[in-house]
């Protein structure tokens, strides 16, 4: 039993399935084991990322909430749905990738002379245009304008926003050896048209390298992995939850 009654799926992408409950201000999120890379280019199944990055995300929107972030996290799922299904607020999702870097990784340096692993201070903050169509294009500001898909002031929060995760977040995962290298956020509007961090927070959406590892390969403990076919994919995301559950409560689950 639950506190809370499955209905119609929403929406399904690549890693995640959106459904419907019999509350109307509530939405069950499903962690899937689909990996993906490269606009999906690249694909496989690995069993556990799914758990794994659902239980992380709980744990980081937890933290972001006691930082006083507001985020569209609720719960972690009860009984069967205890593993791979988070409980969130309905939100209407930015079709806007908020990206902050701490250091050049990935593909910033394809596309500028930074060479990996050079820090970034003051962090670097890119917008990119959520669509895999058009290949999640990076936006200047004047696209973001002309495509209208946030206000000025809209603009100026989700940067400020996004800022103040990354400070939580570096410190977070620094107080578990992990360097958090860059990540993507997206952000969401509710009913009431407050701006809330939304999706997920995991290794599949963040780089993060093991601090005490001076291995450029044994270092990464992200999707790098398995966007470079290192392999121990699902046993970096474990460890990544492992020492997140040394410092953080036990994630609360809903109802
Ligand atoms: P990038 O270096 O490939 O632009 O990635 C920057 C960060 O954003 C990195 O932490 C991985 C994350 N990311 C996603 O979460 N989803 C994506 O589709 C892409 C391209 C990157
Ligand atoms: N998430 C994207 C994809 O599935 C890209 C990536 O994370 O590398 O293709």
């Amino acid at each position: 039993m639950t506190a809370y009654r499955l209905a119609n799926l929403l929406y399904e992408g690549k890693a995640k399935r959106v459904h419907a409950t019999d509350q109307p201000d509530l939405v069950a999120v499903e962690f899937k084991d689909d990996a993906t890379a490269f606009n999906a280019l690249k694909k496989a199944q690995l069993a556990g990322k799914g758990s794994l990055n659902c239980r992380i995300s709980a744990l980081v929107f937890e933290v972001l909430a006691q930082a006083g972030i507001p985020t569209h996290y609720r719960g972690l799922g009860q009984g069967d749905h205890a593993e791979c299904w988070m409980l969130a607020r309905p939100v209407r999702v930015i079709p806007v990738e908020v990206v902050v870097r701490n250091v050049a990784a990935g593909s910033l340096c394809k596309q500028l002379p930074l060479e990996p692993g050079t820090p970034l201070d003051p962090p670097l903050l890119d917008f990119y245009y959520k669509d895999d169509a058009y290949g999640d294009p990076l936006l200047t500001d004047a696209r973001l304008e002309r495509l209208g898909l946030v206000t000025a002031s809209q603009r100026q929060e989700l940067e400020v926003l996004a800022l103040r995760v990354n400070a939580v977040l570096r410190e977070l995962f620094h107080s578990v050896g992990l360097r958090l290298v860059d990540f993507k956020i997206e952000l969401g509007l509710t009913a009431d048209g407050q701006l809330v961090v939304a999706d997920e927070v995991s290794p599949d959406t963040c780089r993060l390298w093991d601090e005490a590892e001076a291995d450029v390969q044994a270092r990464i403990l992200d999707k790098d992995r398995f966007r470079q076919d290192l392999g121990g994919v699902v046993e970096a995301y474990g460890e990544v939850l492992k020492r997140l559950q040394g410092v953080c409560a036990q994630p609360q689950v809903y109802g």
